[in-house]
């Protein structure tokens, strides 16, 4: 039988889910599972490794099964996942020492205040690209080194491995054999430089990481491993690994620099594919690797949003004005406008441009006259407010003004949202046929590297749009709307 399928697995923050594509890029069969999240302190996030590689190997056992292609047909996996999310494993055992404590974790906040009051900040963004911050693995696993017995001794012994998920998952499907991580997910540890494409001696040091922990870095598209045979009967290759957010810029074909994507799922994430130049933001965005394919970076800049849908699940659990996200849609729609109400939904502080981790939400412009629908409202149009300020920041910082914005993830799915974001951008924006294009991204990658594909033009080939909103909005009526939200956001930030 021919090799013709690619099996992604996409292990996120809240769920793991494996996806089969055909080689025409069509979605063959889904496997999904959500998985406990543990909260053992104010702030702190852990994942349990186990149930992560349990349901990776489960769910693409069970979307290999659904398919009905057959194993022998997979010609590749590609791994994409929750980024930043920090491991450490015994090399000898394969049994992590810690639970993975996950990017949202805030444990190390006083640590980065430490590093910062330093002074260290400028030289970090310089080499990484990134913000001294909790988000990032080089505090968390400088944490678990301090916090587990004997780990920090063990790590110089070269006793114990770093990892993202990515590497553990590698390292659990070789059985051992690879120790490795691809060049979007190192560059998310703050102890690579993404200039050089190595890892930094300097930051090494700076942040207490032995360097025999760090596992080796790979291009995107890179034959990594081979699954041992008792996962799946056979040696599948492993060849694609990417960052999520990365690897939905990937899998929605941004290849020219000026392409962005966001995807709208408990937060937002929007990357602007720069090419080969890394654009140093003064304006707070990340500067990040979009890819690296034979030697070549493509770089981003990436603004991060905490609260997306996040808010629509507060109007449905939290004040109960929903009970389905989709109804919202149609809230939006009945009324004409908010009736002058905005929401800045600052649940859990403020990321990109702000990173504010003290702001809290706010609701501003409230009359007896309000409804549900104007919060309904209102939460949607927050979403796309933080969109424009994030794409606003872009451009003052050189990065081109996109030409269109290529939407994803759940909240894509709400017309409202993308004609709304359309008009507030003032730039079209697109929406694939298929949501799952992180998942698609990393498959591309496994596909480019086996050489199922040619090159990025024939994955630009097979990408399809299911829709286009054009903005629509006069000039004045946007500047007056965002007028309103930058009110609201200044008195919320004080
Ligand atoms: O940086 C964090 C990001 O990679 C998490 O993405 O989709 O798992 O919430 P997601």
């Amino acid at each position: 039988m021919d090799r013709n399928h690619i099996l992604a697995i996409d292990q996120g923050t809240t769920s793991t889910r494996s996806v089969i594509f055909d080689s025409a890029g069509r979605r063959v069969a889904t496997a999904q599972t959500e998985f406990e999240q543990h909260y053992p302190d104010q702030g702190w996030v852990e994942h349990d490794p186990e149930t992560i590689w349990r349901d990776a190997l489960t769910t693409a056992r069970e979307a290999l099964l659904k398919s009905g292609v057959g194993v022998a047909s997979i010609a590749a996996i590609g791994i994409t996942n929750q980024r930043e999310t920090t491991l450490v494993w015994d090399r000898t055992t394969g049994a992590p020492i810690h639970r993975a404590i996950v990017w949202q974790d805030r444990r190390t906040a006083d640590r980065c205040l430490q590093l910062k009051a330093e002074g260290v900040e400028a030289e970090v963004r310089a080499r990484t690209g990134l913000l001294v911050d909790p988000y990032f693995s080089a505090t968390k696993l400088g944490w678990i080194l301090d916090h587990v017995p004997g780990a920090r001794a063990r790590a110089e012994r070269g006793e114990l491995a770093f990892g993202t998920i990515d590497s553990f998952l590698l390292w659990r499907l070789t059985k051992g054999a690879v120790h490795a991580t691809d060049v979007t997910n190192a560059s998310r540890t703050s102890l690579f430089n993404i200039h050089s494409g190595e890892w930094d001696a300097e930051l090494c040091r700076l942040f207490g990481i032995p360097m025999a922990l760090l596992p080796a870095v790979h291009d995107n598209a890179h034959i990594y491993g081979r699954t041992d045979p008792e996962w799946f009967g056979l040696p599948i290759p492993i060849a694609g690994m990417a960052g999520d957010q990365q690897a939905a810029l990937f899998g929605q074909c941004c290849f020219a620099p000026g392409t962005a994507k966001s995807t709208y799922g408990t937060g937002c994430f929007l990357l602007l594919n720069t090419g080969e130049k890394a654009v140093a933001s003064e304006h707070r965005m990340l500067t990040t690797p979009a890819y690296r394919i034979n030697g070549r970076t493509a770089y981003a800049l990436e603004g991060s949003i905490f609260v997306a849908g996040a808010a629509i699940k507060w109007l449905r659990d939290g004040i109960g004005v929903i009970t389905h996200a989709r109804q919202t849609n149609d809230m939006a729609t009945r009324v004409s406008d908010s009736h002058g109400v905005y929401m800045v939904p600052a649940f859990v502080g403020l990321g990109a441009p702000h990173w504010d981790p003290e702001a809290r939400g706010a609701i501003f412009g409230l009359t007896l006259s309000a409804t549900q629908a104007h919060l309904a409202r209102a939460a949607l149009e927050a979403v796309a407010y933080q969109t424009y300020d994030l794409v606003a920041a872009m451009v003052q910082d050189g990065g081109v003004r996109p030409a269109m914005l290529r939407v994803d993830g759940g909240m894509a799915a709400n017309d409202w949202l993308c004609r709304f974001l359309a008009d507030i951008l003032d730039v079209a924006v697109e929406r694939p046929d298929d949501l799952e294009t992180t998942a698609r991204g990393a498959a591309f990658h496994a596909g480019l590297a086996v050489g199922l594909w040619s090159g990025v033009d024939e994955l630009s080939a097979i990408w399809s749009r299911q829709a286009c909103f054009e903005p629509a909005m006069e000039a004045g009526h946007r500047t007056t709307l965002l007028a309103g939200w930058h009110d609201a956001l200044r008195r919320t930030l004080g």
